[in-house]
């Protein structure tokens, strides 16, 4: 017996050893090692559990606890010798610990499962990733505040379609992405909830005879309940999908975002200049400065997507209860909240750092795209026109300004009056952009008053976040 867990962990009852093809094919220790630290954590509330519960002798206790802080260390300073033959995490150290402490390494399997233990690591490892994720998240935030408070007055134009609409403040357009991301953080504090259960006591899928604390345990680790089916315990993996929905919502927010910093710092719209030290140059062209870290942001979307589309179809039409099929849970988690948290970081650099708006050009876009038309068309209503002949009075204004290859503002008071009698000299009052951007003056609005509440408040709520 002794010998087969030497080389397997579960080999007694085979009669032939696992080919070479197989045990590469069917080995996580590469990858799940990651998870060394949880399921180590895991193992100690387990053992004291079980000395508590007079399943297993003091003496016992003292040896795992013992040996467990043992192999920690030799993990952490990397002389930890790791072996596929071990297939993952969990035997390898549970083969390290017996090599250190003998038969109380044995005992400490008692009473749990491979099943319950790689879904209680999981959970754990990815509440740990969560919360560095939304500390992260509030710091990206906060620079979108603090981007937007340095610029409350500048004037861009807003777009519909891509074409100028209205006149918006540059402040307010950087808020509605400090308002999607609120809502990315309530998302991942949301999903934290239901991380946030103990499935440790399920054992392999139906529960164990031995009189087991599970609460205990759930104390120890920070668990907020108990998995309560222990079929569902130790089989769905629905927490980590839905995590990865969250990953993605912030990842297609930080996209749009990546996408209108690639338009605004190109030549032809030369909204803003980004800082050198986050573009690349051409090897070939040497006028082109390429906004590299956006367009990577953009395709990194790409793959944290696929991560949550290749986790929903792993759980799909799986029976109860644990399949291996789980075992390909973990890359696609690894690798979407080391994509995120590298992308939060370097975006909430460039918004904090390398992100220079240019006034004149964003005004300049706005007069040529005629964005106060609107305001021409709600002065005639304001004066009682009713709103389809007044859209239909500015049309022929707007064709005429561009036949002229004019402003409207820049159209003397008779050629207005010619659209309309109601217009008078106080027309040119709505046709500035101030005019135009102050008039918007009611919470969610674009006017400069306005904004400066709605960062005030997004502030506030930052800081009443903060745990
Ligand atoms: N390496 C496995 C996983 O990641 C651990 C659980 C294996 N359990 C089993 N009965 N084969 O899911």
């Amino acid at each position: 017996m002794a010998e087969n867990f030497k080389t397997s962990g579960w080999s007694g009852r085979f009669s032939e050893p696992v080919s070479e093809q197989v045990k590469r094919y069917t080995a996580s220790a590469d990858f799940d090692r990651r998870m060394y630290a949880e399921d180590i954590a895991g193992s100690l509330a387990h053992a004291r559990m079980l000395k508590d519960a007079k399943i297993l002798s003091v003496s016992d206790f003292a040896d795992i606890e013992r040996g467990l802080k043992q192999i920690s260390e030799e993990i952490t300073e990397g002389v930890f010798t790791w072996s596929i033959d071990l297939e993952d995490v969990h035997l390898n150290i549970e083969r390290r610990l017996t090599e250190l402490v003998g038969d109380a390494g044995k005992r400490l399997h008692t009473g749990r499962s491979r099943n319950d233990q790689v879904a209680t690591d999981i959970r754990l490892w990815l509440r740990n990733a969560i919360d560095h994720l939304s500390t992260h998240l509030a710091l990206l935030r906060r620079a979108f505040l603090m981007l937007a408070s340095r610029h409350e007055d500048v004037i861009m134009p807003g777009f519909t379609h891509l074409q100028v609409a209205q006149p918006i403040t540059f402040a307010h357009h950087l808020l509605a992405y400090e308002a999607m991301f609120a809502r990315d953080s309530e998302r991942l504090d949301d999903a934290r909830r239901r991380v946030n259960h103990l499935p440790l006591g399920a054992a392999a899928l139906a529960g164990t005879s031995y009189p087991i604390n599970r609460q205990q345990v759930a104390d120890e680790l920070g668990f907020e309940a108990l998995c309560g089916n222990s079929l569902d315990a130790v089989s769905d993996r629905d927490f980590a999908i839905e995590f990865s929905a969250a990953a993605v919502l912030i990842m297609v927010h930080l996209s749009r975002f990546s996408e209108e910093l690639v338009l605004w710092s190109s030549p032809r719209f030369g909204f803003i200049r980004l800082a050198d030290s986050f573009c690349t140059g051409s090897s070939i062209m040497p006028q082109k400065k390429n906004p590299d870290v956006p367009e990577l942001v953009r395709g990194k979307t790409g793959r944290v997507v696929g991560h949550l589309m290749a986790l929903i179809t792993l759980m799909k039409s799986q029976p109860l209860a644990y399949n291996k099929d789980n075992q390909e849970d973990k890359e696609p988690l690894f690798d979407t909240v080391d994509t995120l948290m590298a992308t939060l970081a370097i975006v909430t650099d460039l918004v904090a750092h390398g992100i220079t708006p240019e006034p004149e050009r964003m005004r300049e876009a706005a007069r040529e795209g005629y964005a106060t038309a609107t305001d021409l068309a709600d002065y005639l209503v304001r004066r009682g026109m009713p709103f389809r002949d007044a859209h239909e009075a500015v049309a022929q204004a707007v064709r005429e300004a561009e036949t002229k290859n004019l402003d409207l503002a820049a159209l003397p008071l008779p050629t207005l009056k010619r659209f309309s009698s109601l217009i008078d000299e106080d027309v040119y009052d709505v046709l500035t952009l101030e005019g135009s951007v102050a008039s918007r003056n009611h919470p969610g609005g674009t006017a400069p008053e306005q904004v400066r509440k709605a960062i005030d408040q997004a502030l506030a709520q930052l800081d009443a976040e903060k745990r």
